[in-house]
C-alpha cells in the first residue's frame, strides 16, 4: 500500500490541476494500491489535518481547468517555526498529521516560500517530492515553472488590447505586470505584446531615460508609448535603499502600486495624455495555456516515477527540455533573477525596446 499525501501552496497559478492529474495517472499506471490524501489550502490542511481522501476519478478531467481543487494558502515560511495563537507548533504539526496517516511521502506543489517549507519537512525526515509551479518562473533549479507561458499569454494579450486604444487615442499607456521581485512575465509579455519600454525589478529605471524615449517616440512621429511594468520596477534612486528603507518608503507611498507612481511621474513631465491597465490576477486565471498543459503532465508523471522509486527529496525540474530531478537543499532559498546581461535582454534592446536604464 502506498499513501500519498499532496497539495497546493501559495499562489495559485495555471496547471496546478494539470501536474496533479500528472502525478495521479502516472502512479496508478505501475501501481493499483495507493492512498491519497489531499490536504485542504496548502500546509494549513496538514498542520491541521485536514484532508480529503481522493481516487483517481478526482484528478479526471481537470487538465484544463484553472485554480486547484484543493485549494491554497500563504503560510510564510518564516512563521512556521513561530507558534499558532493556540500556542501549536505547526512543524511538530506536520510531522504528526505525516507520520498519523503512515504517509510514504507527500507531494508539494509550490513556489519560492513553498520550497523553503518543503525543504525544512524534508530536513524533519519526511519524504518530499515538489513541482515547481509559479507564474513568476523564479524558482532556481529548473529552466521553466508551470504558469508561466500562461500568464504571459495573458499579459500579453493585455498589451495587444491597450495597443488598439493607445494608438487611436495618442495615449502613453502603463500596463502593471506581475512579478515583485523578479520580471520574468514583465519581459516576455514586453517582447511578445511589442511593448515601447519595459521596466524590470532587475533593472532599475532613470524616470529622464522614460521620458526621452517617450519623446522620442513622438518626435518620430508615434505619439502612443506602452510602457510595461513589473509590479516591482523600481527607479535608480530607490534601488539604492536597504531592503528595509525601501518597504518603508513604499508602505508610505501615496500610490496603490508601481503603475499609479509613474503614471504621475510620466504626466508631469510630458504633454501626453497617460492611462494605467492594471490585469492583477487574471494573469493567474483561467485554463492553461497548451505548453503548461504539456509541461505540467511531464513533471507530474516524472513525480510519479520519483516516488515509485524512492527517490524523495527533490524538485522535479525541466532542464534543456529534460525531466531531471533537483535536490530540495540546493533550490531552497534561491530566485532565479533575469540576468540584466543575458542575450534575451541584448536582442530585446537591439529591437529598440528601452529598459528605462539608459
Ligand atoms: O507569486 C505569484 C504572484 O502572482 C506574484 O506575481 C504577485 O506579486 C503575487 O503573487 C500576488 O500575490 P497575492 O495573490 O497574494 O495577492
Amino acid at each position: 500500500m502506498l499513501r500519498i499525501g499532496i497539495l497546493t501552496s501559495g499562489g495559485d497559478c495555471q496547471a496546478l490541476n494539470a501536474a496533479m492529474r500528472g502525478v495521479v495517472k502516472g502512479i496508478y499506471s505501475r501501481c493499483d494500491d495507493v492512498e491519497i490524501y489531499g490536504f485542504q489550502e496548502g500546509y494549513k490542511g496538514l498542520i491541521y489535518s485536514n484532508f480529503k481522501m481522493l481516487t483517481s476519478r478526482d484528478f479526471s478531467g481537470i487538465l484544463t481547468v484553472g485554480g486547484t481543487i484543493l485549494g491554497t494558502s500563504r503560510q510564510p515560511f518564516k512563521l512556521m517555526r513561530v507558534p499558532d495563537e493556540n500556542g501549536l507548533d505547526k512543524v511538530e504539526a506536520m510531522k504528526h498529521t505525516y507520520h498519523k496517516l503512515n504517509l510514504n511521502c507527500l507531494v508539494i506543489l509550490g513556489g519560492n516560500g513553498t520550497h523553503k517549507t518543503a525543504n525544512l519537512l524534508r530536513e524533519e525526515g519526511l519524504n518530499v517530492i515538489t513541482l515547481p509551479k509559479t507564474i513568476d518562473n523564479d524558482l532556481w533549479g529548473t529552466d521553466m515553472t508551470f504558469g508561466f507561458q500562461s500568464a504571459v499569454d495573458i499579459a500579453t494579450d493585455t498589451i495587444d488590447k491597450i495597443h488598439t486604444t493607445a494608438t487611436s487615442h495618442n495615449r502613453v499607456f502603463i500596463i502593471e505586470i506581475m512579478g515583485h521581485k523578479v520580471g520574468w512575465v514583465a519581459l516576455h509579455a514586453a517582447i511578445a505584446g511589442g511593448a515601447d519600454i519595459v521596466l524590470l525589478p532587475e533593472i532599475p529605471y532613470d524616470m529622464d531615460v522614460i521620458v526621452d524615449a517617450i519623446n522620442r517616440r513622438k518626435e518620430s512621429g508615434k505619439r502612443f508609448t506602452i510602457i510595461a511594468a513589473a509590479e516591482g520596477a523600481v527607479s535608480k534612486k530607490d534601488a539604492k535603499l536597504s531592503k528595509k528603507e525601501l518597504k518603508e518608503k513604499q508602505a508610505k507611498r501615496k500610490y496603490p502600486s508601481v503603475a499609479y507612481e509613474l503614471a504621475e511621474k510620466v504626466q508631469k513631465r510630458t504633454d501626453q495624455e497617460v492611462r494605467i491597465a492594471v490585469p492583477g490576477h487574471t494573469q493567474r486565471g483561467g485554463s492553461p495555456c497548451p505548453y503548461d498543459r504539456v509541461l505540467s503532465t511531464r513533471l507530474g508523471s516524472a513525480a510519479a516515477e520519483a516516488i515509485l522509486d524512492g527517490n524523495y527529496g527533490n524538485m522535479v525540474a525541466i532542464k534543456n527540455d529534460k525531466i531531471v530531478l533537483v535536490p530540495l537543499a540546493e533550490v531552497a532559498g534561491k530566485l532565479k533573477y533575469v540576468d540584466p546581461h543575458s542575450d534575451i535582454i541584448k536582442e530585446a534592446k537591439l529591437t529598440g525596446i528601452s529598459f528605462g536604464d539608459k
